[in-house]
Parts: structure tokens; sequence; C-alpha cells
């Protein structure tokens, strides 16, 4: 059995869910060795012992837990290892990085606005899988990514953080979904990072989020010219 992991201090306490290569968790893996980062990854649960992100949590030492979903009768059943392994790692945040376990309700209501999901699109646009084929599908000229609080709903939730990339002529679900993960591993960190300083405020489905912050530029495609 993993050993509880001790307290280290008032860092906000994050357990992060994956199920497969786990580029999302390295990224806030790196975001969490900066010294004054206001979180730390305490825990790192896999549906699949498979998953290559595991190795990232056992280079760096962190407990890496392998919870097979296939060994329990239920979707409920299953949750409730997971919520067994979370609140005996005393996580505070749940971090959903390519997890791809749809939670049950009951999951999600035991965590009130204390789970976070990163989705390869601008949500409310394409809302479960293969997003990167539909938004080339659709003939949009911009994609991106979102982090967003979980509700029970699939992929909807108070949105914490977006960024968008333009679509580019000949680009293939490979190509779109590789310029917008360069994005995920930006803005993911930084959504925890507000979230664990106490910026972000959730109003309904609206979070608020204060921040002293340059305003952004729009992203045009095709650019203007001149
Ligand atoms: C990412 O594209 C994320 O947006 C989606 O699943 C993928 C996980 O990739 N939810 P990784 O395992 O973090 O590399």
């Amino acid at each position: 059995m993993m050993p509880d992991t001790p307290d280290t201090g008032s860092k906000l306490r994050i357990g992060v869910l994956i199920s497969g290569r786990g580029s999302n968790f390295k990224a806030l893996l790196d975001a969490t060795r900066q010294p004054d980062f206001p979180a730390e990854i305490v825990c790192v649960i896999s549906n699949k012992g498979q998953a290559g992100g595991l190795d990232y949590a056992r280079e760096a030492g962190i407990p890496a837990v392998v919870v097979p979903h296939t060994g329990f009768s239920t979707r409920e059943a299953f949750d409730i290892a997971l919520d067994e392994q979370l609140r005996r790692h005393k996580v505070e945040l749940v971090v959903l990085a390519g997890f791809m376990r749809v939670l049950s309700p009951e999951f999600i209501n035991r965590w009130p606005d204390r789970i976070l999901n990163i989705h390869p699109s601008l949500l409310p646009a394409f809302r479960g899988l293969h997003t990167h084929e539909r938004t080339i599908e659709a003939g949009c000229k911009i994609g991106g990514c979102t982090v967003h609080i979980v509700r029970p709903e699939l992929d909807e939730g108070p949105i914490i953080a977006q960024a968008a990339v333009p679509v580019l002529e000949g680009d293939t679900p490979e190509t779109l979904a590789a310029r917008i993960l360069e994005q995920e591993h930006r803005i993911y960190p930084e959504a925890v990072r507000l979230i664990a300083e106490g910026r972000v405020e959730i109003d309904g489905m609206i979070a608020r989020i204060r921040k002293a912050a340059p305003t952004p530029q729009p992203l045009v495609n095709p650019a203007p010219r001149g």
C-alpha cells in the first residue's frame, strides 16, 4: 500500500487523475517545481496500469496509484475507490488530465467545485470526443482548449481559462492537436495557480477571475493584411 504523503506546508494539495501519456500531468509537475508555485501534487491515480504518465510520477517520487476500472462491477464502486485514494492522500483539488472515465454525479457532488478538467476545444463548442477532427470538419478557423470546473454534465462547468490557436490550411487532426496541446500545457498550470491563490470565485456557471494581467490581443485567422 502507498504511504500517506507527508504534509509539507500550506500549498494546495492536488491529486491528478490520468489514463494515458500524461503530458498535462508533466506540465503541472514542472510548474510545481517552481518554489513559488502555490500547489503541490500529492498523488497520481490512473485507471490503467500501463499509462505512460505514471512514470513521471515514479521518477518524481510522487505516489502513483493504479485503480483499474475493470476491477469494479459498477461506475459507482470504481468512483468510491478513487474517492478513498484521494482522501487518503488528503487531496484538496482533483485535476483530471486525460482521464478517460466519466465520473458519476455522486463522485462529482462529493467534490463540489473542487474538480478541474482540461478539454481540447473552445467549450461550449465540441464537447465529447474527436474534438480536433470535428473542429477541422466544421471549417473552424480557430480552435483551442479549455480548463473548467467539472459539473455532472459532460464537458460542462464554469470556465477558468481558455487558449485559442489558428486552424491552418492542410491541418490534420494530429497537427492541430499538437498546436493545441502546447497551449494546454500553458493554461492548466496557470488555472491551478489561480485557484490555489484564491483568485477564482464561482458564481453559478461563471468563474470570476481576479488577476492583474495585460489584456490579451485578439487572435484573427486569416490575419488581415497590413
Ligand atoms: C489532452 O488533449 C486533454 O485535453 C484531453 O486528453 C488529452 C490528454 O493528454 N482531456 P495527456 O495525457 O495530458 O498528454
